[in-house]
């Protein structure tokens, strides 16, 4: 948890305060950033809706938001009074263009009040469509003028291809610079995504076998037990192609692969992120069917239940060809990573909740124990488990105790619970406090999120064109379809399941 230091008096403006995002993730991350007393001094939140709410019904249902979601509970009235009395609510209807006149004058009467001008940053938690008018708005209000101390939060998905993301980027890079322009990825909040940095360069020990002489190939694994939820009508929309492995699974790929940083400087992180993306080898269209594979759940059981489909979801097309789990072959053309493949997959409705990173190194050159003792022999491996129960392992050889010499395999584990005490925050904490702070380090730019769609581009245009005939090919409750591991089987690889899967 970052030190409590003197903050500038900040207001949180809140576009789409009404919605899952702010209710589920901004107002508990806030909330807790309170309990910590890591917020400013002087500190309000203004919720945007477009209908109109009475600041008394939007403070009620945040509190049932911090009830249900929050990582620690309500500590007592007195907390949530002092909270509470820094909320306001102001309706705007963004599509009318002379919108805007009540968050102009709810600004200004907060600052009045105050005695000065604050920073102020600007969540769009909007959906796509509703992000350029949100921007437009508060340009055309000349509330979002000064680079320092005014700020753009923006979620993702940050467009729905490369053109649309640099359309989005054009129209905001006319309006606002881009340090003002925060893109959030959450899995950037991840203690352990962050710790990847850590591990890799604040260690002398493994760096210097941190390339293709040693690694034999590396695994990104981002499985999820839950389906869509409420959000068919987005999702429907996406896919999993766009909904995670565009930013998040290709921003832990970055970190795992990047070249070490010559400062903790915003860009020159991020200048290092863009090589990485900028290197993986684009796919060319004859191969994307072995390096690509998609598939979709059907019905089946997950952690004992019963679910349905993908298609009997709400607000899902009984026919939709839309993707519910995702699995990569990439490589990275430099001379650090040449020749070792990265396997990325990610799916709904898999068997665990688990995400992590397998770093698998190459055989010793020689072998020279007899073949009875070395029948369980595996190669060496370094798990970094992102969630749950965030730690790092190491799994080695050893003798396996007795007269006969047998190896086995043994792991060392760190665990961040049982190493540390203290409870880390959820990735919205530090990405908020990041922003009212203004540090940029943990957010993507502009060309980052252009050249992730680059990646990605081929495999969306190969898909779009030809619909796949077998959907939906997986059961609900198994690890995605065949296809999926017959990728790394003809490399000569094989997914490896994740250590002590555990429930939600
Ligand atoms: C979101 C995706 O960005 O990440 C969701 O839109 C997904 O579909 C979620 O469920 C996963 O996040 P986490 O933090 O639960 O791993």
């Amino acid at each position: 948890m970052p030190q409590s230091i003197r903050l500038d008096p900040t207001i949180l403006v809140i576009f789409g305060a009404g919605g899952d995002l702010a209710w589920r993730k901004l107002i508990p991350a806030l909330y807790n950033l309170g309990l910590d007393k890591l917020l400013p001094e002087r500190f309000a939140i203004v919720g945007v809706g477009r209908r109109p709410l009475p600041v008394a019904d939007f403070r009620v249902r945040l509190r049932q938001g911090i009830e249900q979601f929050s990582r620690r509970p309500l500590a007592n009235e007195e907390l949530w009074r002092r909270f509470a009395d820094n909320f306001c609510y102001v309706s705007e209807d963004l599509a009318d263009h002379a919108s805007g006149e009540a968050l102009a004058a709810c600004l200004a009467e907060i600052e009045s009040a105050w005695g000065h001008r604050a920073n102020r940053v600007y969540y769009l938690a909007v959906p796509p469509g509703v992000m350029a008018p949100a921007a437009a708005m508060l340009q055309r209000l000349g509330v979002c003028r000064d680079c320092i101390h005014d700020r753009l939060v923006i979620e993702k998905p940050f467009g729905r291809d490369l053109d649309s993301a640099r359309e989005l980027n054009g129209f905001l890079g006319g309006l606002f610079a881009e340090a003002q322009i925060y893109r959030i990825d959450h899995y950037l909040g991840k203690e352990t995504v962050q710790n990847i940095l850590a591990f890799r360069f604040a260690n002398s020990l493994f760096e210097p076998i941190w390339n293709r002489r040693y690694i034999d190939h590396v695994q990104i694994t981002v499985a999820e037990t839950v389906g869509i939820g409420d959000r068919g009508d987005y999702y429907d929309q996406a896919g999993a192609l766009r909904d995670m492995v565009q930013n998040h699974l290709l921003q832990i790929l970055c970190l795992v692969a990047m070249e070490p940083p010559i400062s903790f400087d915003a860009d020159e992180i991020r200048n290092k992120k863009v090589d990485v993306l900028r290197a993986i080898r684009p796919l060319a269209a004859g191969e994307i069917h072995r390096a690509a594979v998609r598939g979709q759940y059907r019905k089946g059981q997950v952690l004992g239940e019963a679910v349905p489909g993908y298609r009997q979801e709400r607000k899902v097309s009984p026919e939709s060809t839309t993707e519910t789990y995702v699995a990569l072959m990439l490589h990275i053309d430099n001379w650090r990573w040449q020749g070792v493949p990265f396997y990325l997959r990610t799916g709904k409705r898999l068997p665990a909740k688990v995400s992590e990173v397998n770093i698998i190194f190459r055989s010793p050159p020689h072998q020279f124990f007899p073949s009875a003792a070395v029948e369980s022999w595996q190669q060496n491996r370094i798990v970094i488990r992102i969630q749950p129960e965030e730690g790092i392992g190491t799994r080695i050889q050893v003798k396996q105790p007795g007269t006969r010499l047998l190896l086995g395999t043994a792991d060392m584990q760190f665990r961040y619970r049982e190493a540390f005490k203290a409870p880390a925050p959820e990735a919205y904490e530090t990405l908020l406090l990041d922003v009212i702070r203004g540090d940029a380090t943990l957010f993507m730019r502009a060309d980052q999120v252009e050249s992730a769609w680059q990646v990605v581009s081929p495999i969306l245009e190969a898909w779009e064109a030809v619909p796949p005939a077998d959907f939906p090919d997986y059961p609900a409750g198994s690890w995605g379809p065949e296809a999926a591991e017959l990728m790394p089987a003809r490399q000569g690889h094989n997914w490896l399941q994740p250590s002590e899967p555990e429930e939600e």
